[in-house]
Order: structure tokens, then C-alpha cells, then sequence
């Protein structure tokens, strides 16, 4: 059993928080709100909360606040997360879903990773999966992304945990792609499918 921290305490917190203390693990909720994390934690089997900027007890730390909090929230933690592995989960979309709100040519993923102490690492997952798909249950693709291959690794153990199948695309870099797919996923559940009840899956062989 392992302790896994996350950073929010909103719907998509909710949505993993519950898949991970079903994995048979700690979820630390932390929220700069304390009331919404004792809040969070109260519903969950083996949860604690943990103090908003200081250090998260787990190893692994989801990162699940909106990409236009995620500066603020590296700056709070600043070397607090050093020797983390940050799970970004944020899709970096503009209001109008008209595209990314990133610098050209890189991706939310990339811009945390630079925000972050030297031996942290970022992985790049589950921001393609809606949270209301996820607290369904059932097993999902689970794309991410990263550079650091023990970091995937650890990554891709928790995912299975959660009866989530991990879909490794390659580094870091590529996180944008996955933003891009995320933004896909939302015009998908607004036109063609017509709800948010879809997951995307991958046929391999
Ligand atoms: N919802 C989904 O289905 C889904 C799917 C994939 C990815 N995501 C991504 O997951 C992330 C969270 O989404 P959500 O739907 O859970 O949003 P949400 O329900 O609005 O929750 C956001 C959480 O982040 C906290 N927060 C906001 N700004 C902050 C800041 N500057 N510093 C610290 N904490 C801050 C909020 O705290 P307060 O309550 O104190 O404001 C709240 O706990 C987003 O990046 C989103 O793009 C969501």
C-alpha cells in the first residue's frame, strides 16, 4: 500500500482519489482550501489530508487544479515537490475551446516540468479521461507521457492499480499532442457522441 498525494480537491480529484483508495491505497488530499480536502478525504476508505505548499507524503503527486492555477501552485511548492513524480492531469484549454492557451510549440506538461525542482519528474496522464467516466469504473486506456523512464514505470504501476491500461506515447513533448486529444475528446462529448459518457480506446494487434 502506497500513499498517493493529490493537489485539488475538485470533481476530477474526486473521480481518481476514488479509483485510487479502491486500488488499495492512501490518497493525501491537499487542498489550499482545507475544509474541501477534509471534505474530499471523508468520502474515501484510508485517507488523510495534508498541508497546502508543504511537502506531499506520497512519492507520486497528482496534479489535478486548472492549468491557470498550476503556476500559482508550483510557485507555493516550489521545492517541496523535489524528488516527485508530478502527474499532470491539466488540460491547458482556451475558454472558447478554440485551442491550447500554451507558447508555441510546447504544452502544458512542458511548462510545469519547467516550474519544477531539477529531480522532480512530470508524467503527462489522464487528462483525456473525463471524471464522471472515470467514477464509473470499468478498465480504461490511460495515455501518458514523460521523459524519465523510471518515472513512467511508477506511473504506469499506479494506472494498472486503478484498473486503468497505461498507453505509453513516448516523451515529454508529447504531452501536447495528448492536450490537443483532450480538447478532441471534448468537442467529441459536445458534437458527434453527444455526452461525456465516452472514453477512447486503442485496438493493438
Ligand atoms: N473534469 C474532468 O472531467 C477533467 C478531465 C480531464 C482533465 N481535467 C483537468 O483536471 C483539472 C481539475 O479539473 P476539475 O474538473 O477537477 O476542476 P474543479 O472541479 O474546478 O476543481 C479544481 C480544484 O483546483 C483548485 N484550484 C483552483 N485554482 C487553484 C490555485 N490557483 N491554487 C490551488 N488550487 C487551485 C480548486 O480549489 P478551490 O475549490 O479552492 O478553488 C479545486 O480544488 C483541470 O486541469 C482539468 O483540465 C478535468
Amino acid at each position: 500500500m502506497s500513499t498517493i498525494s493529490i493537489i485539488g480537491a475538485g470533481g476530477m480529484a474526486a473521480a481518481v482519489a476514488g479509483r485510487i483508495a479502491k486500488g488499495g491505497h492512501i490518497v493525501e488530499v491537499i487542498s489550499r482550501d482545507k475544509a474541501k480536502a477534509q471534505a474530499l478525504a471523508n468520502q474515501l476508505v484510508d485517507a488523510i489530508t495534508g498541508v497546502y505548499g508543504a511537502a506531499p507524503a506520497g512519492d507520486i503527486v497528482i496534479l489535478a487544479v486548472p492549468y491557470a492555477g498550476a503556476s500559482a501552485v508550483m510557485a507555493d511548492y516550489g521545492n517541496a515537490l523535489a524528488g516527485k513524480v508530478i502527474i499532470d492531469i491539466t488540460n491547458p484549454i482556451a475558454r472558447d475551446l478554440s485551442g491550447l492557451v500554451v507558447p508555441s510549440g510546447s504544452s502544458g506538461a512542458q511548462e510545469i516540468a519547467k516550474a519544477s525542482p531539477a529531480d522532480a519528474h512530470v508524467v503527462k496522464a489522464l487528462n483525456t479521461l473525463f471524471g464522471g467516466k472515470l467514477a464509473q469504473g470499468g478498465r480504461l486506456d490511460a495515455f501518458l507521457a514523460g521523459d524519465n523512464e523510471e518515472a513512467k514505470a511508477q506511473v504506469s504501476r499506479l494506472l494498472e492499480s486503478l484498473d486503468l491500461r497505461p498507453l505509453d506515447v513516448g516523451g515529454l513533448p508529447m504531452a501536447q499532442t495528448l492536450e490537443w486529444l483532450g480538447l478532441m475528446m471534448i468537442g467529441l462529448a459536445r458534437n458527434g457522441a453527444g455526452t461525456f459518457d465516452i472514453a477512447m480506446k486503442v485496438d493493438i494487434g
